[in-house]
């Protein structure tokens, strides 16, 4: 007989749960009291970071964290397959539940508006164990805020469209838009740009970086040198009638 079956329910600890919190785009103060809550009771927490350990999530939540938390980095490696990185994180956060540990997994942003997160939801969840999904302020809606550029407005139809797309799938998606958040720019910055030139957009196009982060810078899209370039953590915003208001 195994130990579980002779050992009273009452001794079996009870499950933890694993929270994906959304923690905003940058700025400490843009979590929610929810997400704060949240931080200060977990027993682990898990980010994910870069090969060498680097962290915009952790780095966000630096002032939030108390001493002595079990802390899990999910190192991405560029250029090699995420799955398995995602199953073991999801076995190891999955035990740390089973002992009856709260897992904090920090997103930035959203944890379901394009965050890595969900890829954890779908293992623990399929697993059966608890998981719960704290909403954050999403970097589109900062970016709007930081830029003074409303989004949408009246029966206007808001786009989200991933750089990496080809492009002619910008520009079918741009072609008609009325509004449109052009995210994940990195390498892709100078062909998202030449497709705007190309459909005349430029002048209702503004870019922004690192959004409420104290390196945050933002611009026109039409005055930056011909040869800018753009980090991963940058957006466009583009609304046809330049300003949703008019
Ligand atoms: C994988 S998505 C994650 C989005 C995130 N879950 C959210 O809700 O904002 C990453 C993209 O979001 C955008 N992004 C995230 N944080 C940003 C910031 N602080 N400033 C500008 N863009 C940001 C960039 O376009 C980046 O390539």
């Amino acid at each position: 007989m195994s130990d579980a079956a002779t050992t009273p329910a009452s001794a079996l600890p009870v499950a933890g749960t694993a929270y994906g919190l959304g923690i905003g785009p940058g700025e400490p103060d843009l979590i929610t009291l929810k997400a704060y809550n949240i931080l200060q009771k977990a027993d682990v927490i898990a980010y994910p970071a870069l090969e060498d350990g680097a962290s915009l999530a952790r780095q966000i939540v630096a002032q939030h964290v108390p001493d002595g938390r079990i802390e899990i980095a999910i190192r991405i490696t560029m250029g090699q397959p995420a799955d398995p990185i995602y199953d073991a994180a999801a076995l190891e956060i999955g035990e740390y539940l089973k002992a009856g540990k709260n897992v904090a997994v920090l997103c930035e942003g959203d944890p379901f508006f394009y965050g890595s997160f969900m890829y954890l939801f779908g293992r623990l969840a399929e697993a059966g164990h608890p998981v719960q999904t704290v909403p954050g302020v999403s970097s589109m809606m900062a970016c709007a805020a930081q830029l003074g550029a409303p989004l949408a407005a009246r029966n206007d139809v808001l786009q989200v469209i991933p750089g990496p797309l080809s492009e002619e799938r910008l520009r079918a998606q741009l072609g008609d838009t009325d509004a449109a958040a052009i995210i994940k720019l990195g390498r892709h910055f100078a062909k998202v740009r030449k497709v705007i030139e190309e459909l005349g957009l430029t002048d209702r196009a503004r870019y922004i970086e690192r959004a409420t982060l104290e390196t945050q810078k933002m611009i026109p899209l039409g005055d930056l040198p011909a040869d800018a370039t753009a980090p991963y953590f940058s957006m466009i915003l583009i609304h046809r009638r330049g300003d949703a208001w008019r």
